[in-house]
């Protein structure tokens, strides 16, 4: 059987180190997609050093110079197109999009979020789930629809809380299974393996059981 890697996009705001972390398990030829193109809205986002260096197509739609969401969103799409897009990951791109353009990508743009959803959607996650003593914190990839993290669950990871976090060291325990989750779950949805059925996900018999996370008393 041939087998075709779907052409993926990623956008981005800032840092970049999901982005990273989907370009460097996507430099195995055997992963089912391929990273062709990084978006910044920003001009100065720290990320599109990193695609540069690795020879994948950059680009900057910066939305200041549009005069609303939508104008912005049709300029993204234009090129979207012109590099032939099958899969969109969202990695810390900070614009809310319209219905118009979720609707153009359902089931096919992804994002991926530092809390375990549907808990802490928004801003600060971390010291959110600190401040209400939350023993277990996350992260989450769900399909991206207009309402903002919301969508459909396809995968999250699980961290303890411990006593002496700050938001800073959750942040980067999350982090580390952000960009273990992400890659799975692009290769999920590249290889079709999986179901949407009304809000869940449904990943057939390839799921795995893992063992409860107990916080604090596990062990
Ligand atoms: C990550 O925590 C991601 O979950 C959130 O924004 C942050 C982006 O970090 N959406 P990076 O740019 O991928 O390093």
């Amino acid at each position: 059987m041939t087998f075709r890697r779907k052409r993926t996009a990623i956008l981005i705001s800032g840092r970049g180190s999901n982005m990273r972390a989907l370009i460097e398990r996507a430099r195995d030829p055997a992963y089912p997609a391929e990273i062709v193109l990084v978006l910044s809205n920003r001009p100065d986002a720290a990320g599109l050093a990193f695609a540069e260096e690795n020879n994948i197509a950059c680009t900057v739609v910066d939305h200041k110079i549009y005069a609303g969401r939508e104008e912005f969103e049709r300029s993204v799409q234009v090129l979207l197109e012109l590099h032939r897009i099958e899969l969109i990951c969202l990695a810390g791109f900070m614009r809310m999009l319209t219905p118009w353009f979720t609707g153009q990508w359902q089931g096919r743009l992804l994002n991926i979020h530092p809390a375990l959803l549907p808990a802490y959607r928004g801003l600060n996650t971390h010291a959110r789930a600190l401040a209400d003593g939350a023993k277990i914190h996350g992260c989450t990839v769900h399909f991206v629809v207009p309402a903002m993290d919301a969508g459909p669950i396809i995968a999250q990871a699980a961290v303890a809380v411990l006593d002496s976090d700050t938001p800073e060291s959750l942040a980067a325990r999350v982090l580390a299974e952000e960009q273990t989750i992400y890659p799975a779950a692009l290769a999920c949805i590249a290889e079709g393996r999986l179901r949407v059925k009304g809000n869940r996900v449904l990943c057939g018999d390839r799921a795995i059981a893992p063992t409860p996370l107990l916080v604090p008393f596990s062990g």
